[in-house]
Parts: C-alpha cells; structure tokens; sequence
C-alpha cells in the first residue's frame, strides 16, 4: 500500500480508504447488506493496508454502522481510523448533536470517533449549524475524547466551500466530490487547492462518479482515446491514478461493491503516486472528458437563467439527470435520481407549455419539448 500526507495532521493515511455505502446486498434491497462478503472485502482491503473507513448515519438505510461494529471486531477496529457523519438535515438542536453522536458511538461500538464529518453541507445547512456554535460543540467533543478530528462533507458550490472554510480555523478535514469529470463543479479543483492550502486533509469521494467512469468498456470515443495511451489501463484505474497524481489528494474513497473491485482498486493503490502522469496521459485525460461531455443532448449550462418557473418545475435539475442518462448510458441510475431526489412538485409532468423559460434561456433551448422527452425517458419502467 501507498500512504501519502493528511493536511496538517501528523498522520499518513492509506492511499484508498474504503466507503461503506455501496456494500454488497441482498434481496435488492439497500437496508440488508450481505453481511459476510461485505466483511471479508473490508477486512481484505484493510489486511492490504487500508487505513480509513468511511460511513455515515444514513448509510444502508442506517445499517452501515452497526454492521461495521462487527465487521471492525477481531482486532480490525485498532488497525483503522473510522469515519462516520453528524446527520446535519436531522438537526435542530446541540441536544440533537449529543443524542446522534452518542447514538453513533453506541452503534459502532467504539469509544471514539476518529474523524467527525458535518455530513452533505451546502449554505444553506452550514449556516443554520454555525448558528448553533457546532463547531465549539464539536471542540467540547474532541476535548471529551468522543471524536478525534472535525471535518465536513460538501455538495454545493466553490463559494460556499471556500465561505465554510473560512469561517472556522478549527477544520482538520473535509471530504469533497471529485473526478475528472468534476473539475469545475462543486468544490472543484479550485476547492481542492484551497483546502489543502489552509492545511486540510482532503478526502476524495465519487472518484469514479459512482461507478459511471468505471464502465468497461466506457463510450467509443472515450475507449479510442484510452487505446492511444502508451500504458495501458482500466477505465477506473484511469480515475483513480488521475486523482492519486495530484498531490493535494489525501486519499480516495471508493464505494467498493465486490471483492473482484476491491482487489482491483487495492492493487491501483499500490502502484500510485503524485505526479505520477506524463503530460501525454494528463492531456488524453483532457479529451476523455471532452468526449463525454460531446456526448450531452442538451446544451443546459445551469445558469439558472431559465427559473424561477411558475409552475416550479427544477429545469436545470432535470435536464442534468437527462444529460448523465445519456452521457453515461445510465439511464437506470438517472430514473432513480429522478424518482427518489426531485420532489413530485419539481418534476416535469408540471410545465404548462408558458414557455417563459425559453425566453430567458441564453442558449435558446426548447425547454418545453426537452422537459417533455426527460419526463417520458425518466418515467418509463
Ligand atoms: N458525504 C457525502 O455526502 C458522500 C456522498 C457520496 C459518497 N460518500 C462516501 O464516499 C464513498 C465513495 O463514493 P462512491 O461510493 O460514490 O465511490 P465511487 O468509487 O465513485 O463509486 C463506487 C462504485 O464504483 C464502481 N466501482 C468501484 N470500483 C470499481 C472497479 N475497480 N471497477 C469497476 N467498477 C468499480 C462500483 O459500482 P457498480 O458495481 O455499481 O458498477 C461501486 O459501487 C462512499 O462509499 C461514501 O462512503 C459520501
């Protein structure tokens, strides 16, 4: 294994840390999680070095943390630092803080959390937790022994990242979405550099967007520019030894669903480093997103320009759903999204055909008939 620099702290962890949110599972359900292949890949992963596990109270439908307990028992929790998350969208009150925290703690089995996430800030949630003083909530739980380290996981834009940076010198760590697709989205590269500038850890998820750069084998254009490479490797090798050659990158997490992924991502670990990448192999990176990104049907930028729609339908929203349904022959995983994270009331079914949007649209899209074809894709069984 690989071990590479934590921000500030004097700890070098593993170069992939293992995330408990896509355990293998039974019955098609994510609330029963095929408990002994799920352990053996952990305890695999861990016998080849991994030195940090990743949860978080929702996780599994909530049974990610009582089946890492068991998992880490055998002598494995002493071997790793184990993350898990304050679930912020429950919280009203610092009495809700303590009852989640000492819930997690009782769930895991363990006398200490080393690393505390604020879990899933955008604005809007960091402000209502800053409001609450979270933060010396969270240094009276480090003093107490409770947790180790206080960080955040992040899903909004630059501004907000760098804003919740900003307003607490107190941050060890934060976790951040991040690919090669990613690179002007959420935090960024922009917020990676800036975070690790003011000395935090920086802990990398979605590094394969989920599975969806990992496809194998990926779109033809993206497969030819692979095929030209020098050195050969999978799509997801490709990913991770793209993130692992920047040396801002504490470690990635990987979502691992089978043994077979686990070996495989533990052997790309193995061999990684910073500024690994020749310039021939960070430019074919450059056209590989090129050539996703030639793949979106709708030329939607998110400018927003567009709302608010009277009738409430989350224009931008849907055709992003629409575009990675495309983009990444998804279309499965996009219903989903579309079903379980847009509100019934957001949804396109609503669009009255005002065509309001379209008047305000910089890139004079036919909002109306995309919305129109999105519903019927999205909806369809
Ligand atoms: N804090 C937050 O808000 C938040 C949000 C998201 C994630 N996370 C954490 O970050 C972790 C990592 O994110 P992620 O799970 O989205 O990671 P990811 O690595 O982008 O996606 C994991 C998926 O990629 C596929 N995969 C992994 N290795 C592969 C390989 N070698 N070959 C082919 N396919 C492979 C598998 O999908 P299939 O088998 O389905 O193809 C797997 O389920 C999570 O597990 C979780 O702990 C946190």
């Amino acid at each position: 294994m690989q071990y590479r620099t934590f921000g500030k702290l004097d700890w070098q962890p593993s170069a992939l840390g293992f995330g408990a949110m896509r355990l293998p599972i039974l019955n098609e359900d994510s609330g029963q999680i095929n408990e002994p292949l799920a352990t053996a890949m952990i305890r695999y992963a861990i016998d080849q070095g991994v030195t940090y596990v990743d949860t978080a109270w929702p996780y599994h439908k909530g049974t990610s943390e009582p089946f890492l307990a068991k998992a880490l028992a055998d002598g494995y929790r002493a071997k790793v630092k184990l993350a898990t998350k304050m679930p912020t969208w429950l919280i009203k009150s610092l009495d809700d803080c303590d009852s989640y925290l000492d819930q997690q703690l009782e769930r895991l089995q363990t006398d200490t959390i080393d690393f505390y996430l604020l879990h899933a800030l955008h604005a809007e949630r960091w402000h209502a937790l800053r409001d609450l003083n979270v933060t010396a909530w969270a240094e009276k739980q480090i003093a107490s022994g409770k947790i180790r380290h206080i960080g955040f996981s992040f899903h909004d834009r630059y501004e907000a990242f760098q804003e919740i940076i900003d307003d607490y010198d107190g941050w060890d760590f934060c976790q951040i979405q991040y690919n090669f697709m990613d690179v002007n989205e959420q935090a960024g590269t922009k917020g990676l550099h800036y975070a690790a500038d003011k000395g935090l850890g920086v802990v990398i998820m979605e590094p394969l967007r989920g599975g969806k750069l990992a496809k194998n084998p990926p779109p033809p254009a993206v497969a030819a520019l692979w095929e030209q490479a020098s050195v050969k490797r999978t799509p997801a090798d490709w990913a991770l030894q793209w993130l692992w050659n920047q040396p801002e990158v504490s470690l990635i997490l990987s979502g691992m669903s089978t043994l077979q992924q686990v070996e495989e991502n533990v052997a790309s670990a193995e061999r990684s480093s910073s500024g690994s990448f020749s310039a021939e192999e960070l430019a074919l990176v450059d056209k590989a997103r090129a050539a996703y990104q030639s793949l979106v049907p709708i030329p939607c930028t998110a400018c927003e320009y567009c709302l608010p729609c009277p009738q409430g339908v989350a224009i931008p929203r849907i055709f992003g759903v629409y575009n990675e349904a495309i983009m990444y022959d998804d279309v499965k995983g996009a219903r989903d999204t579309y079903l379980n994270w847009l509100d019934a009331k957001e949804r396109a079914d609503l669009c009255v055909e005002c065509r309001q949007c379209e008047e305000q649209c910089p890139q004079a899209i036919e909002i109306t008939d995309w919305l129109k074809k999105a519903h019927a894709m999205l909806m369809a069984s």
